[in-house]
C-alpha cells in the first residue's frame, strides 16, 4: 500500500479495500474477482531490507483509523492493530531477495480472537 504511483494498479484503493474486507470476514470479492493471497505476498516479496517501514506502516494504519473516525471501542481498535501487525510481519518474512512464496495460499481470516486457526 503506497501513495499513487506509476506502478500500482489503477484500482489499487478498491482492490485493497476488497482484500481487507474479505480478511475481516466480508464478502470474498478479492479472492473471486482479483487474485489470491499468494499474489499479494508476491507483490511485496523480494524487496530486501525494509528498515522500519513495517512499524511505520502499522502506525499509519492506526492513525488512519482515527482519520476515518472508526468506532473508538478499544477492543475493536486493538483487533485492527493486532491484524496489521500480524500482516506486516507476514509481508516482511518474504522481504529477502529470492524468498519463495508458497503457491495458492488461502486468504487470511482475522477474527476477534486473532487469525482463524488453520490460516
Ligand atoms: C510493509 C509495507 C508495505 C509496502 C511498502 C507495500 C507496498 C505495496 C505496493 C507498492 C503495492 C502496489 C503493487 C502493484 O499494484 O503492483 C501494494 C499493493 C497491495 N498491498 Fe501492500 N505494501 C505494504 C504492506 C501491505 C500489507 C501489510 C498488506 C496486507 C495487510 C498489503 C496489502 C496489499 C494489497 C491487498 C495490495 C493490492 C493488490 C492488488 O492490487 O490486487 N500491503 N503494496
Amino acid at each position: 500500500m503506497m501513495p499513487d504511483g506509476p506502478d500500482q494498479h489503477p484500482q489499487h484503493v478498491e482492490r485493497l479495500a476488497a482484500y481487507w474486507a474479505e480478511v475481516m470476514g466480508g464478502p470474498p470479492r478479492y479472492s473471486e474477482s482479483c487474485a489470491d493471497h499468494t499474489y499479494v505476498l508476491g507483490l511485496h516479496a523480494g524487496n530486501g531490507d525494509m528498515s522500519d517501514l513495517g512499524r511505520r506502516f502499522v502506525e499509519c494504519f492506526v492513525e488512519a483509523a482515527d482519520d476515518a473516525a472508526l468506532p473508538e471501542d478499544p477492543e475493536f481498535r486493538a483487533a485492527l492493530r493486532a491484524y496489521m501487525q500480524w500482516a506486516v510481519d507476514e509481508v516482511l518474512v518474504y522481504g529477502p531477495p529470492n524468498t519463495p512464496v508458497p503457491p495458492a495460499l488461502a486468504m487470511p481470516r482475522w477474527t476477534w480472537e486473532g487469525p482463524q486457526s488453520g490460516v
